[in-house]
């Protein structure tokens, strides 16, 4: 990126420093720099994200292996395609023994952290749960992040004291009309109220949304920016919309991926050390972009461990199985990539540098 040919405006640079500093970005200076189209202004405000992530999380990318060990859900989301509802999706569960398998050869190909991710599926009692989360703590030593959707204070608090270390639960969007007509039965509050509870329990917490969502304006996604500066989230996830066809949404077009990688840059310099993966989605309209988000702020890839046999029906999104597929095969390529930029693979567990856990669930575990 970079044509050393521009000069961008004064009054961004300046703002854009100030940012570097101790200013936080009013809600207006967000919508301003989401609102970019200038290449040479796009090319600046990507310089500064890429500065503050050097500055604040230095230049190891950290890998986090995915297993999407369930594709059944409870909900019924409109853009997703493990909705309820989508009776044409082939679901499965992995039976718990292959997923501590999948763990252990993760950590073989020097992944730190292991991703437990799945639809809402009760089928995974807080017991069943703890039991897979104390096996992969007792048999690797991988960090082990849950993102299993809103569950009870009660199951978090459980999840925690088997050894659980983070947590990932997207808001999806920060506009409370939009959350309420896109996810129904549900409400944005909850949301934050789990967000909430993580945070309490001592977990690193990870939030996120999409871009593109149908009716969303560019301040919607600054209220985005807003919430998860307010949430004070460790890890951010930002992906752009991808319709479905076997969803309402299925006809709408997909999020525009250079808002993307914006919103990515805009989120590193208003969370400075919060840990941002280039997400799958952005992969699957555009590798390229996936790459570039690596230049915007990210520093965080999440290889996808789910067997193909499986990944094939973990069909959030059209593409998604395929990538996955890819994902995996791909890891020495990317692995080259990241070398070529001058950025290591990080050897630590890649928590958050100013992360603070509040202990709460220790001292509960004594009391009760
Ligand atoms: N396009 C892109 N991302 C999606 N997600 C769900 N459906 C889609 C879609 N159609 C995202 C949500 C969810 C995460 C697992 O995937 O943000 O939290
Ligand atoms: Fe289920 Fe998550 Fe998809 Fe919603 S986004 S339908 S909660 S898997």
């Amino acid at each position: 990126m970079g044509n050393g040919t521009c000069t961008s405006r004064q009054g961004l640079e300046n703002m854009l420093s100030r940012a570097q500093g101790s200013h936080d970005l009013t809600r207006g200076e967000i919508v301003n720099l989401l609102a970019l189209t200038d290449s040479c202004e796009v090319e600046a405000l990507y310089v500064a994200a890429d500065r503050v992530r050097r500055e604040h999380v230095g230049d190891d990318i950290f890998l986090r292996g995915i297993i999407e060990f369930s594709s059944h859900c409870r909900n019924n989301c409109l853009y997703c395609g493990l909705r309820r509802d989508n009776t044409g999706l082939e679901r499965y569960r992995i039976p718990d023994d292959e997923i501590v398998d999948l763990a252990r050869s993760m950590e073989r190909e020097g992944c730190t952290t292991v991703v437990l991710q799945s639809g809402e599926d009760p089928f995974y009692t807080r017991d069943r749960m703890c039991a897979i989360i104390s096996r992969i703590k007792g048999e690797t030593s991988l960090a082990v992040t849950l993102s299993l959707g809103e569950r009870t204070f009660e199951d978090y608090r459980a999840f925690r004291l088997s050894g659980a270390d983070r947590y990932l639960l997207r808001h999806e969007s920060a506009s409370r009309p939009l959350y309420a007509s896109l996810c129904p039965g549900r409400t944005l509050d909850d949301r934050i109220r789990c967000l909430e509870w993580l945070r309490e329990l001592g977990y690193e917490t990870g939030s996120g949304f999409m871009v593109g969502l149908p009716g969303q304006t560019v301040e919607d996604l600054a209220d985005d920016v807003i919430l998860i500066r307010e949430l004070g989230a460790d890890m951010v996830g930002i992906g752009p919309f991808i319709p479905h066809a076997q969803t309402p949404l299925g006809a709408h077009p997909a999020g525009d991926v250079n808002l993307v990688l914006k919103t990515v840059a805009v989120v590193r310099m208003v969370t400075r050390d919060a840990n941002i993966p280039a997400t799958t989605a952005l992969g699957v309209l555009d590798k390229q972009s996936r790459k570039r988000a690596f230049h915007a702020g990210a520093n965080v890839y999440m290889p996808v461990f789910t067997p193909q046999s499986y990944a094939k029906d973990y069909e959030i999104y059209p593409g998604k199985g395929l990538v996955s597929s890819d994902a995996r095969k791909s890891l020495d390529a990317y692995r080259e990539f990241f070398s070529s930029m001058g950025r290591p693979v990080g050897r630590g567990k890649g928590g958050r540098p100013g992360f603070q856990e509040k202990g709460t669930v220790c001292e509960k575990k004594t009391v009760g």
